[in-house]
């Protein structure tokens, strides 16, 4: 690839992450072929179609595919610039070992057909040192090839990590306008990518090493769990000496210097509840207080199911609405979710005492299964329950009116209701 010539792109995992973006990188006029190892996937965006929900992603997507610019298989095509965006979980271990087997099954792709002039960038969220790795196995699996930070010579590719930072529900306008860290295994590997991005990414770019660029998209994370957790502490400790967080926070942030953050049931999603863990298991010793975050957001989804029970136990006839099953408000993801951690374990607890309010969900996750909860609408719990339980802060449950919740007992978890101490 020469001068303006638009690269092929092959994005490999197609995602949250990886379907967005290689959408974008087609409308930016390069020829993109997706793949996943997922057949149901490769059909339904070969129909034009999507199989997440995103803001304003069905449209693009439509377009790009009937323009001829997208297209999806379940195996990787030849290409000038390969983008992975693969699942980084930990390994279920007990010990939150981060789990890099996708990355890597995904570079062994990648060296099958990679030639002389290619670029291969990592986004996904990954432990430091993953992207060296990545490039070790290509170098493995290609002697032929001279990899970049291993010999003497010219390099034939180029490898980088370029991390994500976009907020689901604004993905393809975040993926458009956020800055970006592009970090190379050599700075000319880092040159190679920012040419690449700047296609079409309109924040700022900025480059570094390969190292530093997975370090700072954990540690953007990290700092957010553990301001949570500051927050969440202070809930548990005005809880124990019968003080109004909320009233507490609000004072303390008229200081020009100090913006705590809100308190909730916990901390959820596949981002900060994971990530901070790749921090810790590389550097147990150091990572004390990241560490201590994540126990700490942990504990406040215990402690607020203890008082959901003490509140239920004490109005025995009363049925108990739990408001929200989501990790966050007006989106419709429950992975690791607070809120549908409590929720269930009040509905094994009290059965058909329990009815949760979800606008997002159609139906209860399995493990309400044979329970006896019951998912209703907001007017449902509102008329029968006399225990309120706030979980997720959708916007729906803020405009409820005092009126509309007079008689009720309420345990506001998020902080919607003011009026609520
Ligand atoms: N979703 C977010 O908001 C977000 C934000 C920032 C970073 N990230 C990171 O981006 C990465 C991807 O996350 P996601 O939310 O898109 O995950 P996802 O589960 O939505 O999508 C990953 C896709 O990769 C496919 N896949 C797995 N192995 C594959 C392989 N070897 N070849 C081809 N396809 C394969 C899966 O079938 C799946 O469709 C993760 O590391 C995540 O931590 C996600």
């Amino acid at each position: 690839m020469r001068g303006d010539t638009k690269p092929d792109v092959c994005v490999i995992g197609l995602g949250y992450i990886g379907l967005p973006t290689a959408a974008i990188i087609a409308r930016a006029g390069c020829r993109v072929h997706g793949v996943d190892v997922t057949q149901s996937v490769v059909d339904t965006i070969n129909r034009g179609e999507i199989h997440i929900e995103e803001v304003d992603l069905d449209g693009l997507v439509q377009a790009v595919v009937q323009r001829g610019l997208l297209t999806a298989s379940t195996t990787l095509a030849p290409a000038d610039v390969f983008v992975i965006a693969v699942p980084t979980p930990f390994a279920k271990d007990g010990n939150h070992t981060p789990d890099t087997s996708y990355v890597m099954a995904a570079a062994q792709q990648v060296a099958a057909v990679i030639k002389k002039g290619d670029t291969v960038i990592l986004e996904s969220t990954s432990p430091v040192g993953t992207t060296e790795a990545m490039r070790d196995a290509i170098a493995a699996a290609r002697p032929d090839l001279e990899l970049p930070g291993l010999g003497e010579g010219q390099p034939d590719v180029s490898i980088a990590y370029c991390p994500e930072r976009v907020l689901p529900g604004k993905i393809l306008e975040e993926l458009t306008h956020n800055d970006r860290s592009i970090g190379g295994i050599t700075p000319r590997c880092a040159r190679k990518a920012l040419a690449f991005y700047k296609r079409f990414v309109k924040g700022e770019c900025v480059t570094t090493d390969a190292r530093s660029a997975e370090m700072t998209k954990l540690v953007e994370n990290a700092f957010r769990d553990v301001n949570i957790a500051f927050a969440n502490e202070l809930s548990m400790i005005a809880d124990k000496q019968g003080l109004d967080v909320w009233e507490i926070i609000r004072l303390a942030n008229r200081h020009p210097r100090v913006n705590i953050l809100t308190p909730g049931p916990g901390v959820g999603g596949h981002c900060i509840a994971v990530d901070p863990w790749f921090i810790v298991h590389g550097a147990r010793e150091e990572a004390q207080i990241i560490r201590q975050a994540r126990d700490t957001n942990d504990a406040k989804m215990h402690h607020v199911l203890a008082r959901a029970k003490a509140l239920a136990d004490a109005h025995p006839d009363a049925k108990i609405a739990c408001l929200g099953l989501a990790f966050k408000a007006n989106i419709d993801d429950f992975r690791e979710s607070p809120a549908r951690f409590v929720a269930a374990a009040l509905a094994r607890e009290y059965g058909s005492r329990v009815q949760v309010v979800e606008p997002y969900a159609g139906d209860l996750p399995v493990e309400f299964e044979g329970t006896g909860a019951e998912l209703v609408d907001i007017d449902t719990a509102l008329e029968e329950s006399g225990v309120l339980i706030t979980l997720v802060d959708h916007d729906v449950f803020k405009v409820i009116p005092p009126e509309e919740r007079t008689g009720k007992k309420v345990y506001d978890t998020r902080g919607i209701w003011p009026d609520v101490a």
